[in-house]
């Protein structure tokens, strides 16, 4: 049997719906914030790399994806997403967008050859954003602001921000000079690649695997003993900022981040969640302001953050966040013969496309068997399409939580689903208690302020048609909302001609 590789993962089931939702609540997110969504490719020339993470960084030395390709080009597959996105923005030339800065974000797979162990893949995904063409120190604290209400927006309760400086150039110039004359005494008690690293980069030492519990390197020089007065200004500032957007944070100077590209601001994002274990670390980030400029671009000041949708899906599993995830069916269409199982597609057809999730048959299950399936899926209704029924038009339709029964006309089924899944749901299924009925992954959220204007208490998406207390506006004193010139009037026939009464071409009723 073949197997996957090792460090890589089979995302499916419950698991998978977890992921989608993170994916969901990141993309209502960077609407809000607006950032827009930027696709890199996945393999870039080894040189990006290189030169943008670092030649002597662990991703770069020893965790590199290489191969030549049959061109006999120097390929990686990316290790993280800022260098692409730099690479993109000068190749595209979006430094001279008169729209700046340029604000985007990615959600796409990253290799590392990395030891493989909980929170810690070769295959990882990464959502990440970068604001490029701003150098003012609100744009560091809007990057740590969006990730802390991500995480909170997904129910992570506890977070932790630890930030810190590296400074500008003169400063993180100092800097190296302390690590270095620190650390030359000691060079004996350092493992091998610290060793090298010292003269080469001695940056790099603090973040090394194998020293990290070395107390030498606990008791190193910090950066912030070495910024000079601009950068500690600038700190300052970013620190003000997050106090105003009332983001909480605690200065830790021993944060270096492992990639060389950053100066100023460096952040790191922690969860407390109970079996988390020592990867707590959800996501990092910070300043880069010399990266575009030594990609042959022009200077250009950015800051960005990242975070590993596995690590964030394992923490929130954790935590036992109650998700809004889709966990049942809308009907179940149950059948015996040939005929019924033509009608079988035709309806499940047609009422996917009114938005019900509809399944049906299709392994040959005599009808006892398709039952319990229905109850697998957690179907709401099922319907056993039976060929003297559906001669006379007509389907009966079970309510699996009551079990009650009922034959109804195949002209209303529509609207009968509508009404009875609106009853059954009582409204919200986002699992937070609000008002806003229809499409409940919508984010709204009870307390909040309506944005619509209406007044009503379906939250932030107001174009979900809902006007709580509103009188309706087509003058036949119907309910049906916003849409009034559907047609449909409550207690009146349709005028669609079909002689329903939800009115086919109205849509009013979808969900
Ligand atoms: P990073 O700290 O290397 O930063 O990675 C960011 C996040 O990706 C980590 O905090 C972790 O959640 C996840 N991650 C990293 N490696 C692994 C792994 N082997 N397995 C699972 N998850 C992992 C960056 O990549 C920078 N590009 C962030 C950034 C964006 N800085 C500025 N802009």
């Amino acid at each position: 049997m073949i197997q996957r590789q090792k460090g890589c993962n089979d995302i499916f089931g419950r698991e998978a719906k977890v992921w989608k939702y993170i994916d969901h609540v990141i993309d209502d997110l960077m609407i809000r914030y607006n950032y827009n969504y930027i696709r890199t490719p996945i393999f870039e020339a080894t040189e990006l790399f290189h030169r943008g993470v670092g030649e002597t960084t662990d991703i770069v030395k020893k965790e590199s994806y290489d191969f030549e390709d049959k061109g006999g080009r120097n390929i990686t597959l990316r290790p993280e997403g800022t260098a692409g996105v730099v690479r993109a923005f000068i190749e595209n030339k979006m430094y001279g967008d008169p729209n700046q800065p340029v604000k985007v974000y990615y959600n796409g797979t990253m290799y590392r050859y990395e030891r493989p162990q909980a929170g810690r893949d070769r295959e990882l995904t990464q959502f990440g954003m970068e604001i490029l063409g701003s150098d003012d120190p609100l744009s560091d604290a809007e990057i740590i602001s969006a990730a802390v209400t991500l995480y909170q927006e997904l129910g992570l309760k506890e977070i932790k921000v630890n930030l810190n400086s590296l400074g500008d150039n003169e400063s993180r110039e100092a800097y190296r000079n302390a690590l270095i004359d620190y650390f030359k005494p000691h060079i004996k008690d350092l493992c091998e690649d610290c060793q090298e690293r010292l003269e080469k980069n001695p940056l790099r030492i603090l973040d090394c695997k194998v020293d990290q519990e070395n107390d030498l390197l606990k008791k190193a020089p910090k950066t912030l003993d070495y910024l000079n007065e601009e950068s500690r200004d600038r700190f300052e500032k970013v620190q003000e900022f997050l106090d105003t957007m009332q983001i909480e944070y605690t200065i830790d100077p021993n944060i270096v981040r492992g990639l060389d590209y950053y100066n100023h601001t460096v952040f790191e994002i922690e969860a407390k969640v109970e079996g988390f274990g020592s990867n707590n670390v959800l996501g990092g980030g910070g300043r880069y302001n010399g990266l575009v400029n030594q990609l042959d671009g022009p200077e250009t000041p950015c800051v960005g953050f990242a975070t590993g949708i596995g690590r964030l899906a394992m923490a929130i599993e954790l935590e036992k966040v109650k998700l809004p995830l889709i966990e049942s069916i809308d009907l179940f269409l149950l059948y015996v013969n040939e005929d019924e199982k033509k009608y079988a597609a035709y309806l499940a057809q047609e009422l996917r496309k009114y938005g019900f999730i509809v399944e049906t048959e299709y392994t040959g299950r005599g009808l006892k068997a398709q039952f319990k399936q229905a109850d697998r899926l957690n179907a709401k209704f099922t319907c056993v399409l039976n060929s003297e029924d559906l001669d006379n038009n007509e389907v009966k339709i079970k309510n699996n939580q009551t079990k009650e029964e009922e034959i109804i006309s195949l002209d209303v089924l529509a609207y009968y689903l509508s009404e009875n899944i609106m009853d059954e749901e009582g409204g919200c299924q986002c699992g937070d208690d609000c008002h806003c009925e229809e499409t409940c992954d919508c984010g709204c959220q009870e307390g909040k302020e309506c944005t619509c204007g209406d007044d009503c208490h379906c939250g932030e998406n107001c174009d979900c048609g809902c006007q709580e207390g509103k009188e309706c506006t087509c003058g036949d004193d119907c309910h049906c909302g916003e849409n009034c010139d559907c047609g449909c009037q409550e207690g009146k026939e349709c005028t669609c001609g079909d002689d329903c009464h939800c009115g086919e071409s109205c849509h009013c009723h979808d969900k």
